[in-house]
């Protein structure tokens, strides 16, 4: 084994999980539906001061079936579901268009806590998603305006040159429009709530949608 392949055990080994004080979740006491325990949840990791917890991992899959994961920055979560903004010409929107289904996956490491969330992805209607787009920083508008996302880049002097007049443009018209900018939304199936414990007796709580309705079962850690 090589020096520097050694060095990388010692230090992965040496990282610890569920090494600070955690919270405890009594699963008895959960609400009937996910939406208020994750916006309960929510407040409680922007409480314990986990740094981004508005950040999820977004898993798709192509169309041989094979999955995709990435970050993505959460937008809302309302009655309709979890709230997401990309371009719809993405890796991640082509296979959503293909196959529009995805899971999401927050982890809160401040709390040992993770909720996962599986459903269809629906792209919200054009209106919803230029509002998306204009509702945020001017840096939000030009990421969106530089365009091209996930195709090949011959040279970062090219994203300069792209991303450069895409502030510009972004600065002296507000209003711009990016039309591949499009606003998803994740429609629940199943969301899972997992409380990590030292003792490893982790208290998994998943709610099924069962038509209007929510099933709530405990799943062995
Ligand atoms: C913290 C963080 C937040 C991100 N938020 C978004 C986002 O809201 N929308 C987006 O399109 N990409 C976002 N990205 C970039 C994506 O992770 C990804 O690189 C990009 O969307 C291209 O993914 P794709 O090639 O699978 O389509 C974010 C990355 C990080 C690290």
């Amino acid at each position: 084994m090589s020096d520097a392949q050694k060095d990388f055990r010692d230090l992965l080994h040496a990282q610890r999980v569920w090494d600070v004080p955690l919270p405890r979740f009594d699963p008895s006491s959960a609400p009937a539906a996910p939406l208020p325990l994750f916006h309960a949840w929510f407040a409680e990791a922007v409480a314990a001061g986990q740094t981004e917890p508005h950040t999820m991992t977004l898993a798709t899959a192509d169309t041989e079936g094979r999955p995709d994961v990435r970050t993505l920055v959460l937008h809302d979560a309302d009655e309709r579901g979890w709230h997401f903004a990309t371009h719809a010409t993405s890796a991640k929107g082509r296979q959503l268009a293909a196959r529009p289904y995805a899971a999401l996956g927050f982890y809160w490491p401040a709390q040992g806590r993770q909720v996962r969330v599986r459903g269809a992805a629906v792209p919200a209607g054009r209106e919803e998603s230029r509002a998306d787009l204009h509702a945020r920083s001017t840096g939000a508008l030009a990421a969106a305006l530089t365009g091209s996302q996930s195709e090949v880049l011959g040279s970062q002097e090219e994203l300069v040159r792209a991303s450069e007049a895409a502030w510009d443009r972004a600065r002296a018209e507000p209003d711009a429009e990016a039309e591949t900018w499009t606003r998803y939304v994740v429609e629940p199936r199943e969301v899972e709530f997992f409380q990590g414990d030292g003792r490893r007796r982790h208290v998994r709580l998943r709610y099924r949608r069962d038509g209007a309705a929510w099933t709530r079962e405990l799943l062995w850690p």
